[in-house]
């Protein structure tokens, strides 16, 4: 598989952003929200970049069915959903890509009683948003490719890469010079 991002691009860039997550939330009470599965890597790097007191808790979302590369309906498990009220929630995502999956979760932790919601994602995928939300995070901006590794799946597979790197699809056989065109940004 062609490698998009390097491990070593993924750790410069997960420390940047843990020291600026920690600037701006110095004495503020934060909880980062990871969404399952997909950040579930990002979230454990991330966090012990974040220097400050802050609490993690977990929601689990999914468009995404079996072996396929097309979104279907979303899906929101709520069960773990944490006690938000009166604190700044950061949802934390592998990658926006139609942007309904953050939009949604920014609602409903608005709903839940939080102070002030925020997003970060590892990944943000262009040319593919349908709903105008910008990320106030952002590790890297990718082209429109399908990506598996650190944290991001098919089917299931390929989350333990310590890379992202892009799966072959009908759609997308294999490198192309898109990626060169179009240099992974962040
Ligand atoms: P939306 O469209 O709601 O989607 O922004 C976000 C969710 O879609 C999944 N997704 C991907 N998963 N490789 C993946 O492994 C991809 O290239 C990809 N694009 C979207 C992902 O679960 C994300 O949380």
């Amino acid at each position: 598989m062609e490698i998009l991002i390097s491990e070593e691009r993924i750790r410069d860039r997960i420390h940047a952003l843990g020291k600026q997550i920690e600037a701006d939330y110095l004495g503020r009470p934060l909880t980062i929200v990871a969404i399952l599965t997909g950040s579930l890597i990002v979230l454990a790097d991330l966090i012990r970049e974040v220097g400050i007191p802050h609490r993690v808790a977990l929601l689990q979302a999914s468009s995404y069915k079996g072996a396929t590369t097309t979104a279907g309906a979303l899906i929101i498990n709520e069960s773990f959903a944490p006690d938000v009220a009166g604190r700044d929630v950061l949802l934390l995502d592998d990658i926006l890509d139609t942007g309904h999956t953050l939009a949604t979760l920014v609602h409903r932790m608005s709903d839940r009683g939080a102070l002030r919601v925020r997003t970060a994602v590892l990944l943000r995928k262009l040319g593919r948003q349908e709903v105008g939300i910008e990320p106030d995070y952002c590790g890297f901006v990718i082209p429109d490719r399908f990506v598996v590794g650190y944290g991001l799946d098919h089917n299931d597979d390929y989350r333990h890469l310590p890379y992202v790197a892009v799966l072959p699809t009908p759609e997308d056989p294999g490198a192309s010079e898109e990626t060169g065109q179009f240099p992974v940004m962040g």
